[in-house]
């Protein structure tokens, strides 16, 4: 298959690495990148889309060039017959979400979203214990994120730290909210009652840097997902799931999976590229399917617009600390409670 990709710094580095991988395996034909920036790269080079669309007829581009910009370009590879890749958030709100649908299926093309943690083994395995009952009833779906960023992460870009494109629940624990939204069943459903608390801790930005979400919905277990880049001993992401019969722990990053403290074993990953060839070639079906972010589109939609206090916090050289984050964080996915019920003191 023909592939072309739009971004190859940053994020998009991975997906160079992992084109010339293919290309090796011959599933590939990396044909071109698109990017505003200078980048050294094994093939042509194009400022736009239209750009190389005019010299070269990829069947799929991947997109991993900053949010803002998805939009336009997954309409502009759907009217060109592309199937897409594209990176998450996919899009913004819930108005592209319909008009990027519909062009799809217009066209009888597909997208994938960049959600790769639902091709690993771990995931895959989690989602046959809560399917077959092996849990239990499942009362709930938490999750944590805990890291440390320096200020290097928000000069890196533009767009970094700016609400909308940025936030941690739409960018860096995405993987989370979207974890915790499959397992809870509720990723395609658009009745969903989205409770957040946002803060932020850096002045100069003004997207969180800090944020609980509790998603709800008629007959669904409840979500939440507790996060922060401002901790002061960082943990990797995990997603916690209460069942009557059993607690399951996910470290989606790492991929592993423990069900009441037992380690699983697992299967190897799936990525989401050869997954998305697969579904051309012999209707495997995707893993990461756009139909299936509709609900994580809407919380990116209203972190978007939501109000996102500044919070005063300690700096300690490059980073700043929130005191009293790095329990609340973990308490909130045990107990299902937001920062607010849990008494943090900057919720006050
Ligand atoms: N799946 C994951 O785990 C994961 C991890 C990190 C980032 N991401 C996502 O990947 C995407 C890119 O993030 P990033 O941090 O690499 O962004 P970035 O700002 O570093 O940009 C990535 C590349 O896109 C190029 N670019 C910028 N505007 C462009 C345009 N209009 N047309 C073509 N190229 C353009 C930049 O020059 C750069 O080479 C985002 O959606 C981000 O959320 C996903």
């Amino acid at each position: 298959m023909k592939v072309a990709l739009v971004g190859a710094r940053g994020h998009g580095a991975n997906h160079v690495e992992n084109l010339v991988r293919l290309g090796r395996t011959g599933k590939v034909t990396f044909i071109g990148v698109v990017d505003v920036a200078e980048v050294d790269v094994p093939v042509p080079v194009y400022p736009t889309l239209d750009d190389l669309l005019a010299e070269q007829h990829p069947e799929i581009v991947v997109v991993s060039s900053p949010p803002h910009t998805h939009r336009e370009l997954v309409l502009g590879a759907f009217e060109a017959g592309c199937d897409v890749l594209v990176e998450k958030p996919a899009l913004l709100s819930i108005a592209d979400f319909a008009e990027v649908s519909a062009l799809a299926a217009e066209k009888g093309l597909v997208c994938q979203v960049g959600f790769q943690s639902q091709g690993k083994g771990s995931f895959r395995r989690l989602c046959e214990l809560v399917g077959s009952g092996a849990l239990g009833d499942i009362r709930g779906i938490g999750a944590v994120g805990r890291w440390v960023r320096v200020d290097a992460y928000y000069e890196r870009a533009e767009w970094a730290g700016q609400r909308g494109p940025d936030g941690t629940l739409v960018n860096p624990y995405a993987h989370a909210v979207q974890n915790a939204l499959l397992l809870a069943g509720i990723e395609d459903r658009d009745d969903l009652d989205i409770e957040l608390e946002l803060f932020r801790c850096r002045s100069a930005n003004t997207a969180d840097d800090t944020s609980c979400l509790r998603v709800t919905a008629e007959g669904a277990p409840p979500i939440v997902v507790a996060t922060t880049l401002c901790a002061d001993v960082p943990h990797p992401p995990y997603v916690l799931v209460h069942g009557s019969l059993g607690r399951a722990v996910f470290w989606y990053d790492d991929d592993r999976l423990e069900v009441n403290d037992h380690e699983m074993h697992l299967a190897t990953p799936v990525d989401l590229l050869e997954n998305l060839i697969e579904h051309r070639q012999s209707g495997e079906p995707l893993l990461s399917p756009l139909a299936s972010t509709r609900a994580f589109t809407a919380v990116v939609e209203v972190v978007g617009k939501a109000q996102v206090p500044f919070v005063e916090a300690r700096r300690d050289g490059e980073r700043v600390v929130l005191d009293g984050v790095d329990d609340i964080v973990v308490r909130a996915a045990e107990k299902l409670a937001t920062f607010a019920e849990l008494g943090a003191r900057w919720t006050r």
